[in-house]
């Protein structure tokens, strides 16, 4: 049993989470962290009102059973939009809709949702209480602790208290304030600085709400540590750079197999899997790019993930691939954080 020891009552379907990422968590991504945890909860990149009930709804929303539990996440301020999305999202079989309130970036505050919402709590107040009346599925909220310099712990501890009124028992806290000018929302993440604690803060002055912490966590032992203090924990950059590390969460904070005791097994399930797409005619590049880093931290790693980058091989079966592919060794062992480790983080950029 690995569970914290003071693990509050039964385990929390929000107990862990891999966060909603934009051109990273597309069902491709959801799949491959699948092989690796069953239990942990997924997020697809935030989707706008817009593009759902004006674009293709099928590219937005198609997922597979597979991928379950998994939320659809929304990014939109007016409620008979976010009713209307939250609809489409259990009439495709979602688990959960989820309220983007945290999001800075230029295109989003033009469109007057994402972080900017945090000012308007009782906007989101009214977008929840539409969506929940639309449907039975749990909607939830991911916000910041505040927006620009607005530091008080006042401002979330208002935001969350209006919000739960209108019937929202689930929040996701990304840890930092969002600055909303002359930040990217890629600094966004890193320069405001982290403020677990008040995330903590909210967990005590809330003891009935869900209370999931995001934001900077990196190892298992991190996510235990806040496992004392809220319901839990979302990982973002760390999950996907670093995916064999899911393979361990299931045992460790579900007390539950994991489904992936080896990295080749998961390794020929995500190639099966990029085959079957190949020959429904899906360029299997895109799905294998949210898998480079699974060998990180083995001797071989590197040539592992530069032959499956290699543009010039992607018109070749993914299948044929593997059958020629380096394998990396574990004889040479490299220990997680040396040098294997950090060539694949530098390597991986982060869109903006
Ligand atoms: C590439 C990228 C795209 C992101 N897209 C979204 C998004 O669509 N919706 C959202 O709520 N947060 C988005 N985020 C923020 C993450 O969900 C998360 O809050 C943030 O990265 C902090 O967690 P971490 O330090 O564990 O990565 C994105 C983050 C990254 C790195």
């Amino acid at each position: 049993m690995s569970l914290p020891p003071s693990a509050p009552g039964p385990v929390s379907p929000w107990r862990l989470s891999v966060a909603p990422m934009l051109d990273w968590t597309d069902r491709h991504c959801r799949h491959f962290h699948r092989l690796l945890t069953r239990h942990t909860r997924l997020y697809t990149e935030m989707v706008t009102t817009g593009a759902l009930l004006h674009g293709d709804q099928h590219r937005h929303l198609d997922f597979d059973d597979f991928e379950h539990p998994v939320a659809l996440q929304l990014g939109g301020s007016e409620p008979a939009d976010l009713a209307a999305c939250a609809k489409l999202a259990q009439r495709w079989g979602y688990d959960e809709v989820n309220l983007n309130c945290g999001c800075p970036s230029e295109r989003v505050q033009r469109g007057a949702f994402g972080a900017c919402l945090m000012a308007e709590p009782a906007l989101v107040a009214d977008g929840v209480k539409a969506m929940r009346d639309a449907v039975d599925l749990p909607v939830t909220v991911k916000h910041r602790i505040g927006i620009d310099r607005i530091e008080r712990y006042d401002f979330v501890r208002d935001f969350v208290g209006t919000v739960a009124e209108a019937g929202c028992e689930v929040f996701i806290v990304h840890a930092r304030n969002a600055w909303l000018q002359g930040l990217s929302p890629k600094e966004n993440r890193d320069v405001p600085p982290l403020r677990h604690e008040l995330v903590h803060q909210l967990k005590r002055e809330f003891p009935h709400l869900t209370i999931v912490i995001n934001g900077g966590i990196r190892d298992d032992d991190e996510i235990a540590h806040h496992l004392l203090h809220v319901d839990g924990v979302m990982v973002g950059r760390q999950a996907y750079h670093e995916p064999w590390q899911l393979a361990g969460w299931d045992t460790r904070f579900f007390d539950a197999p994991s489904p992936a005791a080896e990295r080749e097994q998961v390794e020929s399930a995500w190639i099966a899997y990029l085959q079957r797409g190949h020959e429904a005619g899906r360029p299997w590049t895109q799905g294998m790019r949210h898998a480079l880093g699974l060998w990180n931290g083995v001797a071989g790693a590197r040539a592992w993930r530069q032959f499956w980058s290699d543009a010039r091989q992607r018109e070749v079966a993914p299948a044929t691939l593997h059958a020629r592919a380096p394998r990396p060794g574990t004889r040479l062992g490299v220990a997680p954080g040396t040098q294997a480790n950090t060539l694949s983080q530098a390597t991986m950029q982060e869109p903006v």
